[in-house]
């Protein structure tokens, strides 16, 4: 008696539990397939990657906005493996968390990760996404490398010559340019060190939404950097059904838009004021993100919003080395041999570039909601001052973008009273 009443409860217990598991807001209607074990694993490593860098990058004064693609990040912390041997190899694993993991998993997963993340067709998004390994003139890249470093993380190789750098530079921002159709017409304006390799990811992305913003419904508005410091920028309004979520206590509110098909969505995290945001930053954690997320209910906000381009370049390179990645970066202990075949390379710089554009195209929705008694007195979402943010893909968990936005291209209002 006893065993199946037991698995009666169970199965009782099964289905409550079942009933309260979100629903995945995958569609599956684009017939987008399961991540295989081994890529989940990445996304979730790469996911932890993406909170341990936005915080070392937070710390730095002299870093304002912030946009980073940690499943990219992850992929040239990928290629760096597979170029180095040794500690230079290990290490590289370790800042993904990966140390565990066989490389050929690493390789592999990380490869079907970054193919299922930025697969247009199936996510209905814009982002062009150009990676390039670019070594001194008297570096000749090993032929196995270069075929797969371009087969798992779509890495392009090329030489460059540093003793013309104005030259150099213009041919690195010409590619990046051309590979984002004039979105990022530029990466950086120097390079310090010239005698090493350099890796960079010139970006463009735009979300499109799930139900989309009109057109018309933008004008212009201040945007307070600081107290003190206001900017003019278009802003985009709507009101719509979304998750949202008030924590009086910490003082923020969040909100969840979803992309297209829902594949991804964009969460917002903003304080209730206008402040620095290091006091949101100190809670923000991968397990934190889990919670707020968990505490969503669905319901009418309005959402204000900035409408620009904004385009953010970090040379990676001093916070990867502060998460552990030391070697690769070292001129005297690198060994990058399985790049070249010979222990004459170390990574000088790692530019990450990324021209993001808020915009408000979408998909078209059921206008009929806007009669119906669940759009009234909406939640403000009026996103005048720093935030931060994240692109999360719906399926792994992984993040295709953290960001946060501090400064918005614009010129300085006049000083109100
Ligand atoms: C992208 O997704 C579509 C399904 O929507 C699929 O047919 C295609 O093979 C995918 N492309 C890549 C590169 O994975
Ligand atoms: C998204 O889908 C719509 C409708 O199918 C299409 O017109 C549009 O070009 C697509 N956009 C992107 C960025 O894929």
């Amino acid at each position: 008696m006893w065993p199946t009443q037991l698995l009666s409860a169970l199965c009782l217990l099964a289905v409550a539990g079942a009933a309260e598991v979100k629903k995945p807001a995958t569609a599956g209607k684009s017939g987008e397939a399961k991540l295989s074990e081994k890529a989940s694993t990445l996304a979730e490593r790469s996911a932890g990657l993406a909170f341990n860098l936005y915080r070392v990058m937070a710390q730095d004064k002299g870093v304002e906005n912030i946009l980073l693609s940690p499943v990219v990040v992850a992929s040239s912390l990928g290629l760096v493996s597979l170029g180095g041997k040794a500690t230079t190899a290990s290490q590289a694993k370790a800042v993904l968390s990966a140390d565990k993991l066989r490389d050929d998993d690493v390789h592999t997963g990380l490869a079907e990760l970054l193919a299922s993340v930025s697969n247009n067709t199936a996510r209905n998004v814009t982002w062009k996404l150009g990676s390039r390994l670019y070594g001194p003139s008297s570096v000749s890249f090993a032929e196995d490398f270069v075929q797969s470093s371009k087969k798992h993380y779509n890495y392009e190789h090329s030489k460059i010559n540093f003793r013309d750098k104005r030259s150099a530079l213009q041919s690195i921002n010409e590619w990046a340019s051309q590979t984002t159709d004039g979105k990022l017409p530029e990466v950086t304006k120097d390079v310090e060190k010239t005698d090493g390799a350099l890796i960079v990811n010139a970006m463009f992305f735009k979300p499109h939404w799930d139900e989309r913003f009109h057109h018309k419904m933008v004008d212009n508005r201040g945007f307070m950097v600081t107290r003190s410091y206001t900017v003019g920028v278009p802003m985009m309004h709507r009101t719509g059904l979304y998750n949202y979520y008030d924590d009086e206590t910490e003082k923020l509110q969040m909100v969840e838009m979803p992309l297209a098909h829902k594949l991804s969505s964009l969460i917002i995290i903003m304080p209730h004021h206008v402040e620095p945001l290091e006091r949101l930053e100190k809670l923000l954690t991968k397990e934190q993100l889990k919670t707020w997320l968990g505490k969503m209910k669905k319901r009418a906000v309005a959402i204000s919003l900035p409408k620009g381009v904004v385009e953010v370049t970090h040379d990676l390179q001093k916070h990867l080395a502060g998460l552990g990645l030391t070697e690769a970066m070292d001129k005297n202990k690198a060994d990058l041999s399985r790049m070249s075949g010979k222990k004459d390379l170390y990574l000088a710089s790692v530019f990450h570039a990324t021209a993001f554009e808020w915009d408000t195209e979408g998909n078209p929705f059921d206008q009929d909601i806007y009669g119906r008694e669940e759009l009234r007195s909406p939640k403000l979402f009026y996103a005048d001052h720093p935030f931060i943010f994240l692109v999360q893909d719906a399926q792994s968990g992984s993040l295709l973008f953290i960001g946060r936005l501090v400064r918005p291209k614009g010129d300085k209002m006049r000083d109100e009273l």
